[in-house]
């Protein structure tokens, strides 16, 4: 579509049961929630977009498609191409690269959860430096609850030395936001991984492949980024009332797709 994304396109994964947030998402998708004044599926696109991908593949559930279709439509309206394909049962967020294989067609690809929401000054024109990677590209946040998250193990030269997957004794207060690039290998590196004790194929597990083939980078995220993820009651509400803050604040906007798209020249 545009050679101005250098062959890299966008995975959002907007699937999974959101049974932490019965029962409001029993009926509807937990990424069309309202994050104060848009649905939350907005953000995670904002930051694709920012990072100038306009190649997107959207997974949602069975049951889910039709509305976000209904929201996104083919993605003209805002310069951006949206496909779409459903992950039938909640195999595990790897997943979303062997049902992206075919939509990725070979390109490396940026994979972002839908419930992740990032707001940071520059961080579009730092993601966008950073698109086209060679092996594997995961940021580690400090949080002050490590063990609900991937956690990233450093040693005292900052080498990663693994990731683990909630664990009960984190090695670190590092988490690892749910935004990733991968290079072309990743569905085939996927596809080798195998499910976990909770029947998932792990991101985690897809990092650690990258990890061992020495062909994986963590880049520590600054704290003038804020990175928040939506899956609870609290957070869901802590994220309403920040960016309701930060525009009432600032008169700007957050994950405003249509904003963005003009701003970039793209409608
Ligand atoms: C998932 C990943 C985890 C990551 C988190 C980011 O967890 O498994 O590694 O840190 O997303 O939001 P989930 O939120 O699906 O439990």
């Amino acid at each position: 579509m545009d050679s101005y994304t250098n062959g890299v396109k966008g995975i959002i994964l907007a699937g999974g049961t959101g049974s932490r947030l019965f029962p409001i998402t029993r009926a509807v998708s937990k990424q069309l929630l309202p994050i104060y004044d848009k649905p939350m599926i907005y953000y995670p696109l904002s930051t694709l977009m920012l990072a100038g991908l306009r190649e997107i593949l959207l997974i949602t559930t069975p049951h889910d498609q039709a509305a976000f279709t209904r929201l996104l439509g083919d993605g003209s309206q805002l310069g951006l191409s949206i496909e779409y394909v459903v992950q039938d049962q909640p195999n595990g967020l790897a997943e979303a690269l062997i049902l992206g294989e075919e939509f990725l067609g070979g390109d490396k690809c940026a994979l972002i959860l839908g419930d992740n929401l990032f707001y940071g000054p520059g961080l579009g024109t730092h993601l966008r430096a950073n698109t086209s990677v060679d092996g594997a590209l995961i940021f580690a946040y400090q949080v002050s609850d490590p063990a609900a998250y991937g956690v990233v193990e450093f040693d005292d030269a900052g080498t990663v030395l693994s990731i683990e997957e909630k664990p009960e004794q984190p090695k670190s207060s590092y988490a690892v936001p749910g935004i990733y690039f991968y290079d072309e290998k990743a569905p085939l590196l996927a596809r080798r991984l195998r499910p976990s004790e909770r029947g998932e194929l792990e991101i985690t597990a897809l990092n650690n492949a990258y990890l061992e083939l020495g062909a994986l980078r963590v880049e520590v995220l600054s704290r003038a980024t804020t990175w928040l993820d939506t899956g609870t009651h609290e957070s869901l509400y802590e994220a309403g009332g920040l960016i309701r803050t930060l525009q009432h604040r600032t008169g700007m906007r957050i994950g405003d797709v249509e904003q963005i798209a003009r701003d970039q020249s793209w409608i």
